[in-house]
């Protein structure tokens, strides 16, 4: 085989590659002009039946024509592959340069801002988070926690009862979990148990029949008031600032014996100081050690609830309850 042959082939196949107009196309001339049966090839089969003189020279020249006719097909991949891209891009309208639809990120609801903040702070002291049901019996809210019947937060006008038993209720406040949780443990215990409450409120602008409280307990050998003191300064120091001062105001709640009112120290919007009462508090009444099953011989306790609407309301500067639950964006977004 002579050299012009190579070279007809060679040019021959360059311009089938450049006049390919389709990756389709393009691969029909790979096959014709590479492939097994190509001229190209029987050249290269043949070169070993030439006069030994000449496989020298026809070998190098056949090597050279397919590395020529494979170095154009590689580019012409690549320009026909641009060309398919760029012709699919302007078929779809969609600019892939332009930036993504931003999606809206969500963010916690104020109450539950509020309820993790309490949580941490407690469970920096080493408490641990219980729960308990919504659907309670009147056992674990009322009597277990020493409340008389007859006492007006047992009345029907006070508390949802379900399902016309009077023994299933939508609980009024958390306390009920302290006694679940002493049943189930042992002292030490140190635990918080924030959750919803039910009470048949009407709806204004510090009333709701579904509000949030976060109840604590301390079970322990030697716990006094001064711990529920401590526990207390500490609590709300952390929650509202380091300013804070607190007043225990004596109180009457038939779980604890003694019980207070914790208030807390503020200043209003004109600068006098003042006091707020957020937390319900006291040491654990020894009968309610007792119908939980604890040796009230050998360990004292302390309570405390609060509503955490109201902390939350006080802590944002919300002036009206009712915009936690009432899910606008527009208000909810003021947290994210
Ligand atoms: N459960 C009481 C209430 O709802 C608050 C409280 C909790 C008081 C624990 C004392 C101890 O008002």
């Amino acid at each position: 085989m002579s050299a012009p042959d190579l070279d007809q082939i060679q040019s021959g196949a360059l311009a089938d590659v450049a006049a390919a107009g389709s990756l389709a196309d393009l691969e029909s001339v790979r096959v014709a002009h590479t492939g097994r049966r190509s001229p190209l090839a029987t050249v290269l089969a043949g070169i070993g039946g030439l006069p030994p003189e000449q496989r020298g020279t026809v070998g190098k020249a056949a090597n050279l024509a397919r590395r020529a006719v494979e170095e154009a097909l590689a580019a012409r991949t690549a320009e026909l592959e641009a060309e398919e891209l760029g012709a699919a891009l302007e078929r779809d309208t969609t600019d892939v340069t332009l930036p993504g639809d931003p999606h809206p990120l969500g963010a916690l609801h104020p109450i539950t801002q509020v309820r993790q903040e309490m949580e941490d702070i407690l469970l920096a002291l080493g408490y641990r988070i219980a729960d308990g049901p919504e659907i309670e019996t009147e056992w674990h809210v009322f009597t277990a926690l020493n409340t008389p019947a007859g006492h007006p937060s047992r009345s029907p006008s006070d508390t949802f009862f379900v399902g016309g038993r009077p023994d299933r209720l939508l609980r009024t406040q958390t306390s009920p979990v302290q006694v679940r949780e002493m049943q189930a443990s042992e002292p030490p215990i140190y635990l918080v148990a924030p959750g919803a409450v039910y009470r048949r409120d009407d709806i204004d602008a510090t009333h709701s029949p579904m509000f949030h409280q976060m109840e604590g307990l301390a079970v322990d050998e030697g716990l006094t008031m001064a711990h529920l003191k401590g526990t207390m300064l500490h609590f709300f120091r952390e929650l509202l600032g380091s300013e804070r001062e607190i007043l225990l105001q004596p109180h009457f709640f038939p779980f604890t014996e003694p019980s207070v009112d914790v208030q807390v120290s503020y200043t209003d919007k004109n600068g006098r100081p003042g006091w707020l009462e957020l937390a319900g508090a006291g040491m654990v009444d020894p009968n309610v050690l007792a119908h939980a099953g604890i040796d009230s011989e050998r360990y004292t306790g302390f309570a405390f609830g609060c509503g955490l609407d109201r902390i939350a309301m006080i802590r944002f500067g919300v002036p009206d309850l009712r915009l936690f639950f009432e899910n606008d964006l527009r208000f909810l977004e003021q947290f994210a």
